[in-house]
């Protein structure tokens, strides 16, 4: 597999290829095992990384920190009270002073808009955190825990319940549909995805061998190998609270709906979690979850595209 992403930013799996997915993949693998021997490449050693962050994190946060420092480089975190971007600066200016001192940023928050300016005008390799719209790091980590759970990407069958048309589900939607998943949608049509992302995805998915279906009916879970879920009101959403339980309180991941999809499945949750709202207690504590191996997979992963793209001793 030929693949060179020196430079390259990080903004949303709709700019990688199969391969290049792949590709971050194997090497998140490789990392991870020289990790639990003790081995540390310090492939980025005497590099700055700015973490900002107009959103809260656990997981995307410390993944970052923890990989800087195994790899040998230095983050330093910028919340959105630190520093002036959506203050009294634009982002075109925080991108060409943060460029100017830092080799990576990381953005998490609100606006694509403001990761792509940020990539656009930095002129250093920019990396999405989450946004409104997309979470692609995540999808890394999640295929991830699925290639150590099945062996294999191509023809999975990941069922997404919940909250259609959040960013956690057009993530998992693009980076299926170029990886040979068939992905599903089960959620109440007001919150069915953006109809053009669906048939954008719906195009990729017939290229790699995979499949996109939308629907409204918990009982299509049948056949799935993976159920994953993610919550009723993401960040910024607030305001839907009371909307989203109305409309999503029969789309919780229960033991039945476990059953319905099948004996080998396995949970999938992005976290944080909501316990009681879109998952029971039950099913999250389950020998069939597999969350914190996808929350340690956040790490492994977000080192990987943090390698693949600063470091020049994987610069072909
Ligand atoms: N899954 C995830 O992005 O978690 P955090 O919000 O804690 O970073
Ligand atoms: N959809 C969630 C994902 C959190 C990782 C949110 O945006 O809050």
């Amino acid at each position: 597999m030929s693949v060179n992403l020196y430079k390259r930013n990080f903004l949303t799996l709709k700019d990688f290829t199969e391969d290049e997915i792949l590709y971050l993949l194997s090497l998140a693998k490789d990392l991870k095992a020289k990790k639990k021997h003790g081995i540390f490449e310090k492939n980025l050693a005497n590099m700055n990384i700015a973490l900002i962050f107009e959103k809260n994190s656990t997981r995307t946060r410390c993944a970052f920190v923890v990989a800087c420092n195994d790899e040998g480089a230095c983050p330093e975190f910028l919340s959105k009270s630190d520093i002036h971007l959506g203050g009294k600066e634009d982002s075109k200016d925080t991108a060409r002073v943060l460029g100017r001192m830092f080799d990576g940023i990381e953005f998490r928050g609100y606006s694509q808009e403001t990761v792509e300016v940020l990539a656009k005008y930095s002129g250093v390799p920019v990396w999405n955190g989450l946004t409104d719209v997309d979470h692609p790091t995540q999808v890394l980590a999640d295929f991830m825990t699925i290639q150590e759970n099945f062996g294999k990407l191509k023809g999975i069958n990941l069922t997404y319940v919940g909250d259609g048309r959040n960013n956690m589900s057009n993530a998992l939607m693009i980076g299926s549909s170029k990886c040979g998943l068939n992905y599903k949608v089960i959620s109440p049509k007001e919150l069915f995805p953006e109809q053009a992302l669906t048939d954008e995805c719906g195009k990729w998915a017939k290229e790699s061998g995979g499949s996109v279906t939308v629907t409204d009916d918990m009982a299509d879970v049948k056949g799935s190998d993976v159920l994953y879920t993610d919550v009723w009101v993401s960040m910024g959403e607030e305001a839907q609270k009371a909307e989203r339980y109305k409309l999503l309180t029969p789309y919780r991941v229960t033991s039945e709906a476990m059953k319905t999809a099948g004996s080998e499945v396995v949970f999938m949750h992005c976290l944080p979690a909501v316990k009681g709202d879109e998952v029971t207690e039950e099913v999250f504590e389950s020998p069939a979850s597999v969350v914190f191996d996808e929350a340690e997979n956040r790490m492994h992963t977000i080192k990987a595209v943090m390698v693949a793209t600063l470091s020049r001793n994987y610069s072909f």
